[in-house]
């Protein structure tokens, strides 16, 4: 008789947060598993996760995270709550004995970033960070590039994502302090510093000069894109708070002498666009990508010298399948390291720094000067 060898039993996944990410990038992206079995959805909003329960088919809703993490036993709990959560959610999480996948920004701060990451390797379980833009295919292309050394060693790097309208909603938990703990640079600027640092081998920061502006949120304009479009019939902007960025931009100095520009903003007079440029002794990137349009098959521009002459290379990228998307590639390298113990693209010390950037650079803003940026000592 020949020996069989049986699957092993799905892992048990529990989402906590029914909102935008949960049900538009985490279930979609579950759905179709065969390894994983969505067992409990959690979200203080009982109507918003029972209708999220019942177009996914989650056997199990909660409205108090404690008592799903004690009843429903997750082997995996993916969280994509309002940011502050992020840290007390995964720490509770941890000490249940499960896994996890938190949204971005792992943490409003660089301290609760650390201790999530010692937590995780104290208890033997894997956390990453919902960073998924690292698995793009031109992402991908150029650090492989990168790290076999084709642009030399990268010395200056700009990163720009800007958003014509795009303040997220009139009085959501985005434009609030407390619980976003930042605006702009907090919600789509930690994707793009990620992308930087990763790219650029994850030098160490040690100093940041920024600014941050509130021009359009105060105001109540610019409003799109997500959370509630338009101020109520009535309401005054007192009535939505905002005490957040709408835009941050800074340059960040590394310990290897290099310099990264940053440029973000929500809404501004300015076309939406998306840069990311690489600089390196012997050539040079660019990324293009269209925020919130349709892709370009060409988002990657090389820049060297051929023959003597400047030369520049348009590799090409044909769409995805959905199959094949970010959220999925994510899911199965974080699947593939609880399983088989295999690296994580995303780990959650690569994203201690990426936070510290980002509390020190609105730090600067706050004081009108530069800062020096001080990372956490790791626990162990
Ligand atoms: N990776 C990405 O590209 C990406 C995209 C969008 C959002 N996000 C991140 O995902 C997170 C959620 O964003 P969203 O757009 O889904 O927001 P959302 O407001 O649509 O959803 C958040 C949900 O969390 C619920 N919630 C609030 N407090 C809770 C608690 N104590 N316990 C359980 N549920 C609670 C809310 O009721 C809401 O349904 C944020 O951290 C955001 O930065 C990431």
């Amino acid at each position: 008789m020949s020996p069989t060898t049986q699957a092993p039993s799905p892992l048990r996944v529990a989402v906590v947060g029914a909102g935008f990410i949960a049900s538009r990038g985490h279930l979609p992206a579950l759905q179709h598993r065969t390894d994983t079995e969505v067992v409990a959805l959690v979200d203080v909003n009982a109507e918003r996760s029972l209708a999220v329960a019942e177009q996914f088919r989650i056997p199990a809703t909660f409205t108090d995270y404690a008592t799903m993490l004690r009843e429903a036993q997750p082997d995996l709990v993916i969280i994509g709550t309002p940011n502050v959560l992020h840290a007390p959610q995964t720490l509770a999480a941890i000490e249940a004995g499960a896994h996890v996948l938190v949204e971005k920004p792992m943490a409003t701060s660089a301290v609760d970033a650390q201790r999530m990451a010692d937590a995780a390797r104290a208890a033997g379980r894997v956390l990453t960070i919902g960073l998924h833009n690292r698995y793009r295919p031109e992402m991908n292309y150029l650090k492989g590039l990168v790290d076999a050394g084709e642009l030399g060693r990268i010395y200056y790097a700009k990163i720009s994502l800007l958003r014509r309208r795009g303040i997220p909603g009139f009085g959501s938990w985005f434009t609030n302090k407390d619980l976003a703990g930042g605006g702009a640079i907090m919600d789509i600027g930690v994707h793009m510093v990620d992308l930087a640092l990763w790219l650029m081998g994850s030098p160490t920061p040690v100093s940041v000069m920024g600014v941050t502006y509130a021009e359009f949120g105060p105001r109540a304009r610019a409003l799109g894109g997500w959370g509630v479009d338009a101020p109520p019939a009535g309401a005054s902007t007192a009535d939505g708070r905002f005490d957040v960025d709408d835009l941050a931009a800074g340059m960040v100095r590394f310990d290897n002498g290099a310099t990264l520009m940053v440029d973000i903003s929500w809404a501004g007079y300015s076309p939406s666009e998306e840069h990311l440029h690489l600089l390196g002794t012997e050539g040079g990137a660019e990324i293009h990508g269209a925020d919130r349009q349709a892709p370009t098959q060409t988002p990657l521009k090389l820049y060297h010298d051929y023959m003597g002459r400047p030369t520049e290379t348009l590799p090409v990228f044909p769409p995805l399948p959905a199959s094949e998307g970010s959220m999925v590639q994510q899911l199965d390298t974080l699947i593939s390291a609880i399983r088989h113990g295999t690296p994580l693209r995303v780990t959650p010390e690569q994203v201690v720094v990426v936070t510290a950037i980002l509390e020190s650079l609105q730090e600067s803003a706050r004081l009108g000067r530069s800062v020096d940026i001080e990372l956490p000592r790791p626990a162990l």
